[in-house]
């Protein structure tokens, strides 16, 4: 955790260090560059503290939820639109039978589609097709399945990625940066909706399937 907090404040001092003194000296374009760059990682460090301030809320039973009428099938693509504009080796699809609404919380089921969708693209580092199906099961649930062909979860793996600051060990995943706070996170925004949130299959070297449903005639 300390490397990954550490990291962007080191990166954004040194480019705003860079920036003031080339001011004058450097060329408008160089100072432009390191400008695009504290403001990806001051983004990024938002993103960090909000992931740590979500986990706070989550163990001390905080997490509020503000309801409405939400169509799943138009966030998603909202979803699929901007993680596209961020990922040009990637192609997300979107299946979907129409409208989905259910009563959500917008901004948070937003976050849990972020983050499997972020998921997909990050752990399929070669690129590909990412495929997000979007529907209505028995009984009146929304479920999303988001289907990457990427290095898969090892077996052994498979429960704890849903732990707080757990990742996995396996092969081709060391670099990709993150907390391992996002499934932690997305698990308990499904389940405090009367939902949930698993991973569906998963083949090493083949890809995944992350799944969740949100309400239904339990919820
Ligand atoms: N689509 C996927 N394919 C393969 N492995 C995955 C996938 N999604 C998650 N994982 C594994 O599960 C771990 C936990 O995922 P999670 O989203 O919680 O954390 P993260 O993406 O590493 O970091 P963060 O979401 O906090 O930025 C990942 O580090 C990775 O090892
Ligand atoms: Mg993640």
């Amino acid at each position: 955790v300390a490397h990954e907090l550490r990291t962007p404040i080191t990166s954004l001092q040194g480019f705003a260090a860079a920036a003031l003194a080339g001011i004058g000296g450097f060329s408008e374009a160089r100072v432009r560059r390191a400008f695009e760059i504290i403001e990806r990682q001051a983004r990024r460090m938002g993103g960090l503290v909000s992931d740590l301030l979500d986990v706070t809320r989550i163990e001390r039973g905080q997490l509020e939820l503000r309801c409405e009428w939400v169509d799943l099938a138009a966030l998603t693509r909202e979803v699929i639109e901007r993680v596209s504009a961020t990922s040009p080796r990637h192609r997300l699809e979107l299946e979907t039978t129409g409208e989905a609404e259910c009563q959500a919380d917008l901004a948070r089921v937003e976050q849990i589609l972020l983050n499997l969708l972020q998921n997909a693209v990050k752990f399929s580092p070669a690129g590909g097709v990412v495929t997000v199906r979007v529907g209505r099961e028995q009984g009146g649930a929304v479920r999303v399945d988001v289907r990457d062909r990427g290095v898969g979860v090892l077996p052994a793996d498979r429960a704890r990625i849903f732990e707080r600051f757990q990742r996995s060990s396996g092969p081709d995943q060391g670099a990709e940066p993150g907390l391992g706070l996002g499934l932690y996170i997305a698990r308990e925004i499904a389940v405090r909706h009367g939902g949930a949130l698993w991973l569906d299959e998963s083949e090493v070297g083949r890809g995944s399937v992350f799944s969740f449903r949100l309400g239904g005639e339990t919820a």
